[in-house]
C-alpha cells in the first residue's frame, strides 16, 4: 500500500543524503565543538525559511498542500492515506499557532497576524461544533481531539477525549490577547479572543480531574503533559482575565491544586517522570510526553523550578538523561554513540507504531529543552547540580559534583560548552535525516534515518522554527511560573462552568505594534522629532491610538508570480473585483515579464487596491493561441494591509 512512496524515499535518500546540503555525514562523528556549531548553524539558516513555508502550506484556507481546508484550520499533514491525517487537530494547531504567536510577538508581521486571525475566528466556530465527545452546553465537545478540516465532526472510533487541547488553545490565544493588550487593542482582546478564551478555561478548570487519552492517543489516563498544559493554561488565563478588567475565579482557585497533581508524576525511586498515570499499560513510563511538556511550559522569568518542571530544573534535567538514554540501545542509528552525545529520540522506547522509530519533533525538543536552560543560566550566570541531577551533569564532566557553579569559573565553563554541544548534536542529527529538499516527515526509520509516516507533517516545522529561535536565545514572553506554589495538600477541586459560543470573530484592521506607529511617526515629523521622541517613554499607548502615521487608503500592491513559460506564453491575474476583471479571463490583467529570466521565472503586474479589501484571484497562463490554462486550486486570498504602508509586495507562485 504504501511502497511506491516508500521506494521514492529510499531512492532519494539514498541519492541526495551524501550531499544534502553539505550536512555531516553521521552525528557520532563530529563531536569537535565548532563543527557541531557550524553545521548546525548552516542547517537551520537554510531549514528556517523552508519549514516557515511548508508550515504555512498546511493552514486554510489559501495553503499550498491543503486546498479544501476552510479559513484559519491546521492540517496535520496534507497526507489522505498511510496515514490519513488530512484533520485538523485541536492539539496540533494550539502547538503550531502558540509557534506562530511567539514569532509574530517577537516581530511583527501583518501576514502572520492574519493567519492568528483566521484560526481564532476558526477556533470560536468549532467550539460550537457538536461532536462525539459532547457539545459546548456542557463544555464536554471541547476535549473531542480531531475534526475534518471543513470544520465538520470526525464520527468514528478515536481515542476521545484529549484534554490537552482546550489548555493549548487557550494558551496560544492568551499569547495573542497579551500582545494585543500591550499594544493598545484591549478592547479587541476582552471582545474577540477573551470570549474563546473564557470557553476553554472554563473546560479546564471542570474536568482537569478526569482522565483522557494522552498526547500520543493511546493511553486513557492522566498524562504529564496535558496536567502541565492546563496549569499553565489557568495561570496564564488569570493574569489576563484580570489584566481585561475581568476575572477567571475558577482558574485562581483551581491552579493551584492541577500543579499539585503534577508533582505526583516524578518518581523519586525511579528519577524520572511517569509521564502516565492512573491507568495500566505497563510501561515504564518514560516518554517524551515529559521533555515536550517541560519546553511548552519554559518560562525564561522563572529560574530553574522544579515545581513547574522547568527545562533546567534538576528534575526536568534528570528526566532528559533518562528519556534520551531510553532510545540509545534500541534504534540502530543510535548504536555506538555515548552517553553524553545526542540521539535520535521517539516518543517512548515500547513503541510500535509504523514500527516504532525516532520523531523529529522529539529529537528537536530533546535540542530545544537544553537551550531554554543554557538561556536561564547564562541569565541567572550560575549552574547548579543537585544529587537530582547529578548524572546528567556527570555525562559532560565525570569529575562533577553536587554544588552551584558561578560563570567565571571553570566547571560552568565546561558544563557550559559541553551541553551547548550536546544540544546542537540533536539539531545535527535532524540535519542528517532531513532530505536536500527541507521537507520533515513525522518519523524517520530507525535503522537507517529514511523519512517515514505522514509527509510534510505540521507539527515537525513547529518544531524546528521553536528550537530555531531558543538556539538564536529568542524565548517566549513569560506566563507566570514564577509566581505559583505547590500546596501542602493535594485535593480533586473542580469548578462547574458556563459556555457561550464566541460570535464575534471579524477584527478590527490595522492593528500594528505601537513601535512600528511611532517609528513611522518619528520619521514623518519632521521638525518635531524631539517632542515625538520625548512622549514615547510617557505615554506611548495614546501615540499609537491616535497621533500614528496616516493609514493609507489605498495601497499599491506589487503581484510577483514565480512561473516557468514558454515563448508565446503570457501570465495574467483575474479575480472576484472588478480590477481584477471579475473571474472574467478575457478581463484579466497581463503581468510584465521584463525582469524575467530561468534562475528567477519573474512576471509581476503593480495594482492600486483598496486598503483592508479582501480579494480572492488566481493566475492564468494564456497560450498565443487564446487558450487559458488556470492555475489549480486553491483560489488565493489576500487582504490588503491598512496600515501606514502604501506600497506592498505579494509573492507567489504557480500552484500546478
Ligand atoms: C484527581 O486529583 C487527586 C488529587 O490530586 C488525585 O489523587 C487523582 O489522581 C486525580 N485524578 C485524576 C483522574 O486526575
Ligand atoms: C474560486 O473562485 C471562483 C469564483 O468565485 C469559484 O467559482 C471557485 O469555486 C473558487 N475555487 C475554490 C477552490 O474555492
Amino acid at each position: 500500500m504504501r511502497l511506491p512512496c516508500q521506494l521514492h524515499l529510499l531512492a532519494s535518500s539514498a541519492l541526495l543524503f551524501p550531499t544534502a546540503l553539505g550536512y555531516p555525514e553521521t552525528g557520532r562523528v563530529h563531536r569537535d565543538g565548532q563543527l557541531l556549531k557550524r553545521s548546525a548553524d548552516s542547517f537551520l539558516a537554510t531549514e528556517k525559511p523552508i519549514a516557515l513555508q511548508n508550515l504555512l502550506c498546511n493552514i486554510g484556507a489559501s495553503g499550498c498542500r491543503v486546498s479544501g481546508a476552510a479559513s484559519g484550520i491546521v492540517v496535520a499533514s496534507p497526507d489522505k492515506s498511510n496515514p490519513d491525517y488530512f484533520y485538523t487537530w485541536t492539539r496540533d494547531a494550539a502547538l503550531v499557532f502558540k509557534c506562530l504567536v511567539d514569532t509574530f510577538t517577537n516581530s511583527y508581521d501583518t501576514g502572520l497576524q492574519t493567519q492568528i486571525q483566521n484560526y481564532i475566528a476558526a477556533q470560536a466556530r468549532l467550539q460550537g461544533v457538536s461532536n462525539p465527545s459532547g457539545s459546548l452546553s456542557d463544555g464536554s465537545g471541547l476535549a473531542e481531539p480531531k475534526f475534518y478540516v471543513d470544520l465538520t465532526q470526525y464520527t468514528g472510533a478515536w481515542g476521545r477525549p484529549q484534554r490537552d487541547g482546550p489548555a493549548l488553545r487557550a494558551i496560544a490565544l492568551v499569547g495573542y490577547a497579551k500582545w494585543l493588550v500591550s499594544n493598545g487593542y484591549t478592547s479587541t482582546a476582552s471582545d474577540i479572543v477573551w470570549p474563546v478564551i473564557k470557553n476553554d478555561l472554563a473546560y479546564v478548570a471542570q474536568y482537569w480531574n478526569n482522565t483522557g487519552f494522552d498526547l500520543w492517543e493511546e493511553v486513557s489516563g492522566s498524562s504529564f503533559f496535558t496536567v502541565a498544559s492546563q496549569h499553565r493554561a489557568l495561570v496564564e488565563g488569570a493574569a489576563l482575565a484580570t489584566s481585561l478588567g475581568t476575572s477567571c475565579s475558577a482558574c485562581s482557585s483551581v491552579a493551584p491544586q492541577v500543579l499539585c497533581f503534577l508533582q505526583r508524576f516524578w518518581s523519586s525511586s525511579s528519577g524520572y517522570v511517569i509521564s502516565n498515570i492512573n491507568q495500566n499499560n505497563g510501561r515504564s513510563g518514560k516518554d517524551a510526553n515529559s521533555i515536550l511538556a517541560s519546553i511548552h511550559t519554559f518560562d525564561p522569568a522563572a529560574g530553574c523550578d522544579a515545581a513547574t518542571f522547568q527545562p533546567c530544573s534538576d528534575k526536568a534535567l534528570a528526566n532528559h538523561k533518562v528519556v534520551t538514554d531510553s532510545f540509545r540501545s534500541i534504534y540502530s542509528v543510535n548504536s555506538g554513540i555515548s552517553q553524553g552525545v545526542a540521539v535520535s529520540v521517539g516518543r517512548y522506547p515500547e513503541d510500535s507504531y509504523y514500527g516504532g522509530n525516532p520523531w523529529y519533533l522529539n529529537t528537536l525538543a530533546a535540542a530545544e529543552q537544553l537551550y531554554d536552560a543554557l538561556y536561564v543560566w547564562n541569565k541567572q550566570g550560575s549552574i547548579t547540580v543537585t544529587s537530582t541531577s547529578l548524572a546528567f551533569f556527570k555525562d559532560f564532566s565525570s569529575s562533577v559534583t553536587v554544588g552551584t557553579y558561578d560563570s567565571g569559573s571553570s566547571t560552568y565553563t565546561t558544563l557550559y560548552n559541553a551541553i551547548s554541544n550536546y544540544a546542537d548534536g540533536y539539531i545535527n542529527i535532524v540535519a542528517q535525516y532531513t532530505p536536500s529538499d527541507g521537507s520533515l516527515t513525522e518519523q524517520f526509520s530507525r535503522s537507517d534515518g529514511t523519512p517515514l509516516s505522514a509527509h510534510h507533517l505540521t507539527w515537525s516545522y513547529a518544531a524546528l522554527l521553536t528550537v530555531a529561535a531558543r538556539r538564536a536565545g529568542i524565548v517566549p514572553p513569560s506566563w507566570g511560573a514564577a509566581s505559583v506554589s505547590v500546596p501542602s495538600q493535594c485535593y480533586g477541586t473542580s469548578v462547574s462552568g458556563s459556555y457561550t459560543l464566541a460570535t464575534s470573530t471579524s477584527f478590527p484592521t490595522s492593528q500594528t505594534p505601537i513601535s512600528t506607529t511611532l517609528s513611522s511617526s518619528t520619521a514623518v515629523g519632521t521638525g518635531a522629532t524631539s517632542s515625538t521622541t520625548a512622549s514615547t517613554s510617557t505615554s506611548v499607548t495614546s501615540v499609537a491610538t491616535s497621533t500614528g502615521c496616516a493609514i493609507a487608503t489605498s495601497v499599491t500592491v506589487t503581484f510577483d508570480e514565480l512561473v516557468t513559460t514558454q515563448w508565446g506564453q503570457t501570465i495574467k491575474i483575474v479575480g472576484n473585483i472588478p480590477v481584477l476583471g471579475n473571474w472574467d479571463a478575457s478581463k484579466a490583467v497581463t503581468l510584465s515579464a521584463v525582469d524575467y529570466t530561468s534562475a528567477n521565472p519573474l512576471w509581476w503586474a503593480s495594482l492600486s487596491l483598496q486598503a483592508g479589501q479582501v480579494i480572492q484571484y488566481k493566475y492564468i497562463n494564456v497560450a498565443s493561441s487564446g487558450a487559458v490554462t488556470w492555475e489549480k486550486d486553491p483560489n488565493h486570498t489576500y487582504t490588503v494591509p491598512s496600515s501606514c504602508a502604501t506600497a506592498v509586495v505579494k509573492s507567489d507562485k504557480w500552484q500546478s
